[in-house]
């Protein structure tokens, strides 16, 4: 059981993370009201919202849950006890739902058009769809974590009387178990991903490449990406995906083709929220005029 010390430190520690995911969906939400952004401006906007996601909102919420546990193990709270814990502890599988399903796949999706919009100027009308979902679960997330704010205080619906009850230890094995095999499966598929994301993509020699059209694949996590290039007078004229993930996200990779068109290489920077696709195509693209050289 924690101390008074301990227990005042968690609580610091807790209300400030509540501080900082609060503080980050306002920033997210104000962000996203900047009107008459287009071109490079308004990537950059999605750009900060994207980061303030990815860190502000993913850390400070999963410091709560950790927080929420060390309370629930190590507190005479406990985790099923008070209804106000299971109220809380509802309110965070609730709010959970609401922005890993609901606005983490918007901000994805702004990021990844309207950086794929940098050189054209001109967005895809899916744009609008993601943007009007901001608002929406904002408001409600943060009427949420309000409402579990308001129940901490009050403490309302007293206690449960528990039929069962379990040992200290084995929830803290059940929990630690659990939470020790989606670090594992966590960090795996995290290195798995960079490296890809940290693929080198060479510059081949156009000037060694006949005219014609050349296809190259690559095969990344059972999905496999086809690009057909197009050579003409030792330039790449057109490229065709032929083969590509059946999802939204890896769609938005392919605003990486003009860019290859412009630099005249397959090496150029990737769209982000799409970074792995991204690479993925680019990988095929080299592939493709390295086969056309031999
Ligand atoms: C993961 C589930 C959570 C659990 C199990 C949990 C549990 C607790 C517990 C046991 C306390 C200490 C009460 C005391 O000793 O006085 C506390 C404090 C607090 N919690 Fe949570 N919490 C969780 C998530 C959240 C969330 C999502 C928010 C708001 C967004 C929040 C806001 C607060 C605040 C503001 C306090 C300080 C209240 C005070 O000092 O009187 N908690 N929490």
């Amino acid at each position: 059981m924690l101390e008074k010390t301990g227990r005042r430190w968690l609580r610091v520690i807790h209300i400030i993370l509540v501080g900082f995911l609060m503080g980050g969906l306002i920033a997210i939400y104000t962000t996203s009201r900047l009107s008459g952004l287009t071109g490079e401006a308004l990537y950059i906007a999605n750009y900060s919202i994207y980061n303030l996601f990815n860190w502000v909102i993913t850390l400070s919420f999963s410091g709560i849950v950790i927080t929420g546990v060390i309370y629930s193990i190590f507190t005479h709270w406990g985790m099923t006890k008070h209804w106000w814990v299971i109220g809380k502890w509802t309110g965070v599988l609730v709010s959970f739902i609401i922005v890993w399903v609901w606005l983490g796949p918007a901000i994805n999706g702004m990021v990844a058009l309207s950086d794929a919009a940098r050189e054209s100027g001109s967005i895809s009308t899916q744009y609008k769809e993601y943007s009007s979902r901001l608002g929406p679960s904002i408001m409600l997330s943060l009427a949420i974590f309000m409402t579990m704010i308001a129940i901490t205080i009050f403490r309302p619906w007293g206690q449960r009387v528990q039929k069962y009850t379990f040992r200290r230890s084995t929830i803290l094995a059940a929990i630690g178990s659990t939470l020790l095999l989606l670090l594992i499966l966590g960090l795996s598929a995290y290195f798995d991903l960079e490296s890809y994301r940290k693929m080198q993509i060479g510059t081949p020699d156009l000037s060694q490449i006949a005219d014609g059209n050349y296809e190259g694949a690559v095969t990344y996590a059972g999905f496999t990406y086809i690009v057909e290039v197009n050579i003409n007078e030792h330039t790449i004229k057109n490229l065709k995906v032929l083969e590509n993930r059946n999802n939204p996200y890896a769609s938005f990779a392919e605003g990486i083709m003009p860019r290859v068109i412009d630099s005249q290489s397959p090496n150029v920077d990737g769209i982000t929220g799409a970074t792995t696709t991204s690479k993925c195509l680019m990988k095929a693209i080299e592939a493709a005029l390295e086969g056309a050289i031999k």
